[in-house]
């Protein structure tokens, strides 16, 4: 993915300015920018929260169980259908290494911002410490550090950009991504099934399991009301699974046009269907808008980690899944359109549909 993401040549026009150090500013003296507001957050509120967790809750040992595997795998589906996300727990990642994942990713973004530089994105680069999906100095900016790097396969990686402070940084999050791409593997297969599609043929497209980690980095805002963390958007990749690094909720999904809260539960990866899925899958799998938003006294941390397409391919539905209702789409051709779009919902995917 390293080497396609240099293929890519996405214009971010490299907006410099850390939220981190900006929210340090507005805390001790004034005012949010003006280019930070976003009005429109008033105006599309969550929904009264419905007892909180809604979500639905996929146990990966009941998964793997011959004894629940059925009922449980169906219970899947339907997730991915009517939801496009839920929580997966009993996923059996070792707990010394999650904690050593947030601890790690938290004392990053606790360095000097001089420091954080060290591995900040270059020009035209995606990889690194910065900012993403800001083409203009007009546009409105989410309120969001984040440091992006390609994962897998492990040869493409650009290593001169992962940090080298702290020093267990590296070797973390190596292990941390590679646990973590067994366990989207097996998803990929639970799914495959529950759709009555060939394994390989879906696992084909995910060959070698390219992934990419989006370490977002939510600053506290006094104004947290007026800031948005991440603009709705979908996710441009196959499946994303999502660690809350610290204990702070934020994240937002769109369903049947209202906002919900995720309450993510301790432990728990929360999983969403992206686009690729959804075009795979002919729509019968949902790739949900989702947001971010801030809180007023404390700092947020996630990983996402994107599973994506392996290079080269070609998008398009699965025959058995009816008449195609989406264009099949080159898959470098797909992703730098993702990345060249802005960040506006269902947009872009909306574009891809016949
Ligand atoms: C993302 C994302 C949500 C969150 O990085 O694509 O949707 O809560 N993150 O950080
Ligand atoms: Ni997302």
């Amino acid at each position: 993915m390293a080497e396609s993401f240099d293929k890519m040549k996405v214009e971010f026009t490299g907006h410099e300015e850390s939220v981190q150090a900006l929210a340090a500013t507005v805390h001790d003296s004034g005012e949010v920018p003006e280019k930070y507001i976003r009005p429109e957050i008033e105006a599309d509120p969550p929904a009264a929260d419905a007892g909180g967790n809604a979500l639905p809750t996929i146990d990966m040992s009941r998964l793997l169980d011959p004894e629940f595997s059925v009922e449980e795998s169906a219970k899947l589906g339907s997730a991915c259908e009517h939801w496009g996300f839920f929580q997966l727990v009993n996923h059996a990642m070792d707990g010394g290494l999650l904690g050593q994942t947030k601890a790690d990713v938290a004392e990053f973004f606790g360095l000097p911002l001089e420091e954080k530089s060290a591995v900040a994105i270059p020009p035209n680069g995606m990889q690194g410490f910065g900012h993403h999906f800001v083409f203009s100095k007009e546009q409105k900016l989410d309120w969001v550090d984040l440091l992006f790097l390609a994962t897998r396969p492990a040869q493409e990686r650009s290593l001169d950009l992962w940090p080298t402070k702290p020093s267990t940084f590296r070797d973390t999050l190596d292990k941390y991504t590679t646990e973590l791409a067994s366990v989207a593997e097996q998803l990929f297969r639970f799914m495959a099934k529950d759709l009555g599609v060939d394994q390989e043929a879906l696992l084909g497209t995910f060959k070698g399991l390219p992934q990419c980690v989006r370490i977002n980095y939510y600053p506290p805002c006094r104004q947290a009301g007026k800031v948005l963390g991440l603009s709705p958007h979908t996710d441009g990749v196959g499946m994303t699974l999502l660690l809350h690094a610290n204990d702070v909720q934020g994240l937002q999904i769109r369903k049947d046009g209202e906002w919900f809260s995720v309450h993510a539960l301790p432990g728990a990866l929360v999983v969403n269907i992206g686009d690729v899925l959804e075009i795979l899958t002919n729509g019968k799998y949902r790739s949900i808008e989702h947001r971010a938003v801030v809180n007023p006294d404390k700092e947020r941390i996630t990983i996402a980690a994107f599973h994506s397409v392996h290079l080269p391919c070609t998008i398009g539905p699965f025959q058995e899944l009816g008449d195609a209702r989406y264009k099949t789409v080159d898959g470098l051709d797909f992703t730098k359109g993702y990345f060249a779009a802005k960040l506006e919902g269902r947009r872009y995917l909306e574009s891809l549909k016949l």
